[in-house]
């Protein structure tokens, strides 16, 4: 059996959709916090269990009888937690659940000297999955495409992209991040340690004005703001400062070109390009 943590989100409902189009229900777990948020999954076979990353007991009793678990990493970082604590419970229980691989989904960006705060917890996870003993594969992740329409705004219409610098990224579509996650744990083994997914090109933020401007119609200039103006706009949003620091990070990070590597294998996996900045935008724009 496969076991899914975060199958509530984003990406973990999407890697359940492409393993329900690979294997029984039967075959399938999910671990949740709250399991009416996954009871149209329940209702198709899915096991669903509930589990908290704080409790060790509810993520071994979520694991029972899983050959791998698709770890997905905590968010709980934007809120002022501990996801290392947090994914070293979910290791610990697989370990005692009798688990035979562990997955996790890390960042293209993940090393401890990163300037991408999440991107040095995913560093001190993978040395706790090395150091586990226990056969894993870390999958490390492009940046969301998603985040290319947040970080948007109201752009579309104020006609001005006003951020920080950044440099180029990968940004890759969750979409064809869990396809590629549904393959690798459906092929047991295909890759031991870090693979690194990510779309084909790299993209700046002066690219995605141009980009959306084609798609809407509208003319959207690019105009770089210090950091400081952009992260005391967040705070007046009330954003809290974790997460603020987080955001502060993501374009430290862009401007040293962490994001930018470009890797063949999601394409390879997929067997097709996997989806551009355009295609995503252009799907959000139209939702
Ligand atoms: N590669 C990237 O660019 C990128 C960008 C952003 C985030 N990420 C990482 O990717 C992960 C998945 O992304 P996503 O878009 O699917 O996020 P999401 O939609 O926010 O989903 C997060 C999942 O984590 C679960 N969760 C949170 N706290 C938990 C806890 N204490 N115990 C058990 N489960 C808990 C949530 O369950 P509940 O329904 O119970 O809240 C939810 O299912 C994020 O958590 C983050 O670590 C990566």
């Amino acid at each position: 059996m496969f076991v899914v943590t975060g199958g509530s989100g984003q990406l973990g409902r999407a890697i359940v959709e492409e393993l329900l189009r690979r294997v029984e229900p039967a075959r399938i777990g999910v671990s949740v916090r709250a399991p009416s948020k996954v009871a149209d999954v329940a209702a198709r076979g899915v096991r669903v269990r509930a589990a908290d990353f704080n409790e060790g007991d509810s993520l071994r009793a979520a694991f029972e009888g899983a050959s791998q678990v698709l770890l997905i990493s905590s968010n709980v970082r934007s809120i002022g937690g501990d996801p290392v604590a947090q994914h070293r419970t979910a290791i610990e229980a697989a370990r005692s659940a009798g688990v035979r691989r562990i997955l996790y989904t890390s960042h293209q960006a993940a090393s401890a000297t990163s300037a991408f705060a999440p991107a040095r917890d995913h560093a001190a996870t993978e040395a706790l999955l090395a150091a586990s003993g226990l056969p894993h594969t870390v999958l490390r992740n492009g940046y969301y495409a998603t985040t290319v329409r947040m970080l948007l705004g109201d752009a579309v219409n104020t006609g001005a992209l006003r951020l920080p610098l950044d440099g180029p990224v990968t940004w890759t579509a969750q979409a064809d991040l869990a396809e590629a996650a549904a393959i690798i744990l459906t092929d047991e083994g295909r890759f031991d340690g870090p693979v690194t997914l990510t779309s084909q090109r790299a993209v700046d933020l002066t690219e995605v004005a141009e980009i959306a401007s084609e798609l809407t119609g509208r003319s959207i200039r690019r105009e770089v703001v210090p950091d400081e103006e952009y992260l005391a706009v967040l705070a007046e949003r009330g954003v809290p400062a974790t997460a603020v620091k987080i955001f502060q990070s993501i374009f430290a990070a862009s401007r040293a070109g962490e994001f930018a590597p470009v890797d063949p294998t999601l394409e390879a996996l997929l067997g097709r390009p996997p989806q551009t900045v355009r295609e995503v935008l252009a799907r959000a724009f139209a939702a």
